[in-house]
């Protein structure tokens, strides 16, 4: 073989292999796109919570949507985490504790009483972050 020939395979070789990292990557990326997704909505509805807990009339119905959507998000996150390989008891158990906080803030009889509730879920985050990542 050639030297030019040889280099020429070498360089094809090393195109080929970067091209197959990348798609790797990438897919990689992909993957963990859905459960990530999933986690930026939970912070999303997490500082709504937040905010409509702690603006001066605290508004009890947007307050509730916000501990909903948590709830579902929560739900949601079962399946969509047991994709990329969150189904150990641990993470299950945290998910299970997240949603009887949520469950909990949701049969509070008032937004002032849903207020006291925001920093025991966002412990609950972190409690499971803790655990698991
Ligand atoms: C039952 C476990 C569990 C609970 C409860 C949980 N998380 Fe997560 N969270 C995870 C795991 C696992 C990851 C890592 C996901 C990954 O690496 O793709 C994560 C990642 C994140 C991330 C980083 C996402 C990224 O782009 O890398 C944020 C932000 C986040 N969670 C916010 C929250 C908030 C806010 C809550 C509560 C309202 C919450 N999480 C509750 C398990 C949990």
């Amino acid at each position: 073989m050639s030297p030019a020939r040889a280099l020429a395979l070498f360089g094809a070789g090393l195109f080929i292999g970067a091209m197959l990292v990348f798609m790797g990557m990438s897919a990689l990326a992909q993957r963990h796109s859905v459960p990530r997704g999933t986690m930026a909505m939970m912070q999303y509805h997490l500082s709504q919570l937040r905010q409509s807990t702690r603006s001066m009339a605290c508004e009890d119905e947007r307050a509730r949507q916000h501990l909903t959507r948590l709830g579902a998000l929560a739900t949601d996150a079962g399946p969509i985490f047991a994709q990329i390989g969150f189904d150990e008891p641990v993470f299950l158990r945290h998910r299970e504790e997240f949603l009887a906080e949520i469950a909990t803030a949701l049969a509070s009889a008032d937004c002032d009483a849903i207020a006291t509730r925001v920093k025991p879920i966002s412990e609950s985050c972190d409690a499971c972050h803790h655990a698991v990542r």
